[in-house]
């Protein structure tokens, strides 16, 4: 008997789309016991929420969080706003005792992300962050060979996430405040490789060193939007009327860091990257072996196994659209690819096994997994400005 779980979305942007996608689509491919149903979702009311419920099949729609959240009959949370409106409806949902999902970057500063992680282990509630790129098939099973053990011991990671977008025709968003974002591509970009990194290898990072942050778009023109005049700081050009806000965020970061046991790795997260779209990928070398992947090509991950003979040993390039492949199975039949969409419902199946007390295909981001993100992003950052090797330990 399947039970169902009314879900509140709580925003309605980029993340809003393709998780109502992922809610409505995941019990159409996958079995589940709990069964998501799109009961309200939030937006801002200039936004218009009720055009938004209608296209995407949400039961209500609703411009008051507060009441949402405490809404009795709502049983699960999910939070796709702006990185300074994690918190405060993560907390409401933790304080009403419901299960709660946030996106990434958890919070926009540490210590937001620090009561987060808190709050949800001291209530004993589930949480959940949507670093969805683990649940690419190819991501997931780098996972599964790292713990076979068939690249050895790792010695060397080198992730790189560049996009090309953020050129200086782009105008003024949340994106570009620190107070609404906490940083630019660094928790954007950084976040989501730091995370497949510990999740693929296991490993932790201990200690960050010669890490650059730079901005190289000062100012942007601001759209006639809904950010206040003291929301932003602004200029005015007198002839043209052109407002203009200064970025306060990176474009770029990058850095070096050591992992607990031993081996070196190198991050890279870039906006103005041209010719990278969504160039999200890791390079893994052990002692047995290496593994690579890059998101524009999600479908494949790369194996090199330096146990077989020398004379046929190379790179295999592995289709991973085979029903023996994570997720796999619950979509199309081999070689009939997936895409994008497919990280976020493989995950709302988890979120809902999870709830139901099963194991996930592969493990969760909890807050604490993510709180423990941000503490190496925020270590970065730290050594971009004191220029100095940071103890992750240090920072918390
Ligand atoms: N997992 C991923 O791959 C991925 C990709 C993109 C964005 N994100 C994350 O998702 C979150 C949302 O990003 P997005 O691209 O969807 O943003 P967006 O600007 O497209 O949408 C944000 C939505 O939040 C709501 N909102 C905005 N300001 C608000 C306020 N002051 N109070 C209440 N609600 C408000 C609105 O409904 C808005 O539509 C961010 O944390 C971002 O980092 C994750």
């Amino acid at each position: 008997m399947s039970k169902p779980i009314n879900v509140a979305m709580i925003g309605q942007g980029f993340m809003g789309r393709s998780h109502s996608n992922a809610w409505g689509q995941v019990k159409r491919f996958f079995k589940t016991e709990l069964k998501p149903v799109l009961h309200t979702v939030f937006g801002q009311e200039f936004e218009h929420p009720e055009n938004f419920a209608q296209v995407w099949d949400w039961q209500n729609a609703s411009t008051n969080w507060e009441e949402t959240i405490k809404n009795p009959e709502i049983g699960f949370i999910d939070i796709v706003t702006p990185n300074f409106m994690h918190a405060p409806p993560a907390k409401a949902a933790i304080a009403a005792g419901k299960p709660v999902a946030c996106e990434k970057p958890i919070s926009a500063t540490l210590q937001e992300a620090r009561e987060m992680s808190q709050a949800a282990e001291a209530a004993g509630v589930d949480s959940f962050v949507w670093f969805c790129y683990r649940r690419a098939p190819a991501v997931a099973l780098a996972y599964k060979l790292v713990r076979e053990g068939r690249i050895g011991q790792i010695r060397h990671i080198r992730a790189a996430y560049l996009q090309q977008w953020a050129d200086d025709s782009v105008p003024f968003a949340w994106r570009f405040k620190k107070a609404l974002a906490g940083s630019g591509a660094h928790g954007d970009l950084n976040a989501h490789i730091v995370d497949m990194t510990r999740f693929v290898s296991g490993l932790e990072i201990t200690e960050i060193c010669g890490s650059i942050a730079e901005t190289f778009v000062k100012e942007r023109v601001v759209p006639n939007g809904n950010m206040t005049d003291e929301e932003l700081r602004y200029s005015k050009d007198a002839k043209t009327g052109t407002v203009r806000a200064e970025v306060e965020v990176d474009d770029t970061v990058l850095f070096l860091c050591r992992f607990d046991n031993g081996a070196v790795g190198s991050y890279e997260a870039a906006r103005q990257a041209t010719g990278n779209f969504n160039r999200n990928g890791f390079e893994i070398n052990g002692t047995k072996g290496s593994l690579k992947f890059n998101f524009e090509d999600m479908n494949h991950l790369e194996y090199f196994d330096a146990t077989q003979p020398a004379e046929v040993q190379g790179w295999t390039k592995i289709l991973c659209t085979d029903p023996c492949h994570p997720y796999v199975g619950n979509y199309w039949p081999a070689g009939h690819l997936i895409g994008y969409e497919h990280g976020f419902t493989s995950m709302a199946y988890d979120i809902l096994r999870k709830l139901n007390g099963e194991e996930p295909v592969v493990p969760l981001p909890s807050f604490t997994d993510a709180y423990n993100t941000q503490r190496i992003l925020e270590s970065a950052l730290i050594s971009a400005t004191e220029k100095r090797w940071v103890n992750v330990a240090d920072v918390r």
